[in-house]
């Protein structure tokens, strides 16, 4: 090999270490925000984004307008120490002053070591003239064959920018960090899809708490100073709240203090006028029916087995902590994920249904306390929970396929929510959320 050559190898081998990857949005504590973040092997100096005002998302550009710089984080791969530990490494840039509801073409890297493809997103809306806020809901994603349906689905459903948000509460790829954290890389290639037109807003799983915290904490990056864990934005006639459902189980009693004071002080703080509907989410639910559990396992039957830690112990566990806050808050949703199943519980506080002024199976006009979903069927390799022979008193749908969720704000009176099955685009259950006019 000439001298020549092994240059032009080496320096080939060198621009993939810097190469950009993974590429996805959030949105930012700025309305006229929107933060992006990805990934390549090596930080390297001077990575930013270029993003551009466009009329449609098809248009080509070859010049933008506007440039961000980005700012590097280097962290190691914890799951599986080995004398040689891979460090990781995502940077996060702020795309500013965006022109509310119009689209935007952007790229992600530099001239030295490349530029990633062009990707486009639609900014934040203002909501003054369509207050409609559309989401895609969903937990316990996962890597592989189980998830092609429901990530084909959700490609087709952004086709056309019109979704606000994507919220994925907790449990990524199962785990983030295996094999050197390439399962966390893979994962994160699979939602670029979705995740680099439309903002990816995350909670934490029980599958990020503990070693795996730091792919959580680094690979996303959400208008937060708490690393992820809570956070708050509006969207429409909403007001979302993130949190971590994780901390009891760890033993994290400093986390569960601090983010009790932040839940406090935002619930206590922003404005209800405006944001009417007041929707949470994180990870373990609340309330769930489900007692059995189906494990896949490879070239056999899947292996059932009875299973009632999260629905029974656990259920409660999270209950005493949040609750109180919920209902004396006057939440409207409580959004869960972990059981591999969906379900649609009625509103209620303290394991008892709190009948609606009207109430109906899909109708719930004048809630008296929080209604509850858990929605856990994407497709995850782990496991499935088969429709719960034993449901709750109070509660309203089951779903065992393969699906997600579609939350539609309507306005600041309605609330539309969906489960949608991933093969056969089905609506498997439907929901009306009323205020009432008193
Ligand atoms: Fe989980």
């Amino acid at each position: 090999m000439t001298w020549r050559l092994l240059f032009i190898c080496m320096a080939s081998v060198s621009a993939d270490l810097y190469f950009p990857d993974q590429v996805h949005i959030a949105l930012d504590f700025q309305e006229t925000g929107m933060r992006v973040t990805w990934a390549s092997e090596h930080p390297s100096y001077g990575a930013s984004v270029q993003y551009t005002p466009v009329t449609s998302p098809n248009q080509q550009v070859s010049n933008f307008a506007y440039s961000s710089l980005g700012s590097w984080v280097t962290f190691p791969n914890l799951s599986n120490p080995k004398i040689l530990v891979r460090h990781l490494s995502t940077c996060t840039a702020v795309m500013s002053g965006l022109i509310p509801g119009n689209f935007y073409k952007y790229r992600v890297g530099s001239d030295l070591y490349g530029w990633s493809q062009h990707f486009a997103f639609k900014a934040r809306k203002n909501f003054t003239e369509t207050p409609e806020a559309r989401l895609l809901i969903y937990g316990d994603f996962g890597v592989g064959i189980e998830t092609a349906a429901t990530m084909s689905r959700l490609i087709q459903e952004t086709e056309d920018y019109d979704y606000d948000a994507i919220i994925h509460d907790g449990d990524f790829a199962y785990d983030m960090p295996d094999n050197q954290g390439e399962l966390g890389d893979d994962f994160m290639r699979q939602i670029e899809p979705i995740a680099s037109k439309i903002p990816y807003m995350v909670a934490q799983g029980n599958h990020e708490n503990e070693n795996y915290s730091p792919h959580y904490y680094y690979r996303f990056n959400m208008p937060s100073t708490s690393k992820n864990l809570w956070y708050s934005y509006n969207l429409g006639k909403a007001h979302f709240l993130a949190y971590s459902s994780e901390f009891m189980f760890e033993n994290y009693t400093d986390f569960l203090s601090q983010q009790q004071v932040f839940i406090e002080n935002d619930l206590s703080t922003y404005n209800r006028t405006q944001y009417p509907w007041l929707i949470v989410y994180s990870h373990r639910p609340l309330y769930c029916s489900a007692n059995w559990s189906t494990t896949y396992q490879l070239n056999s039957a899947p292996y059932i087995q009875r299973h009632n830690k999260d629905c029974l112990q656990d259920a409660v566990t999270v209950r005493n902590a949040f609750e109180d806050l919920w209902y004396n808050y006057k939440v409207d949703f409580v959004i869960n994920a972990h059981v591999h199943a969906y379900e649609r519980l009625a509103p209620a506080y303290k394991n008892q249904s709190v009948p609606c002024e009207y109430q109906d199976q899909n109708t719930c006009i004048g809630a008296k306390a929080p209604a509850y979903i858990v929605t856990g069927t994407p497709g995850n390799q782990e496991s499935y929970a088969p429709i719960s022979p034993t449901p709750l008193p109070f509660s309203m749908a089951q779903d065992s396929q393969w699906g997600f969720s579609r939350l539609t704000v309507i306005n600041e009176t309605h609330i539309y929510w969906e489960q949608i099955r991933s093969v056969t685009k089905e609506v498997s259950d439907w929901f009306w959320l009323i205020k009432s006019k008193n």
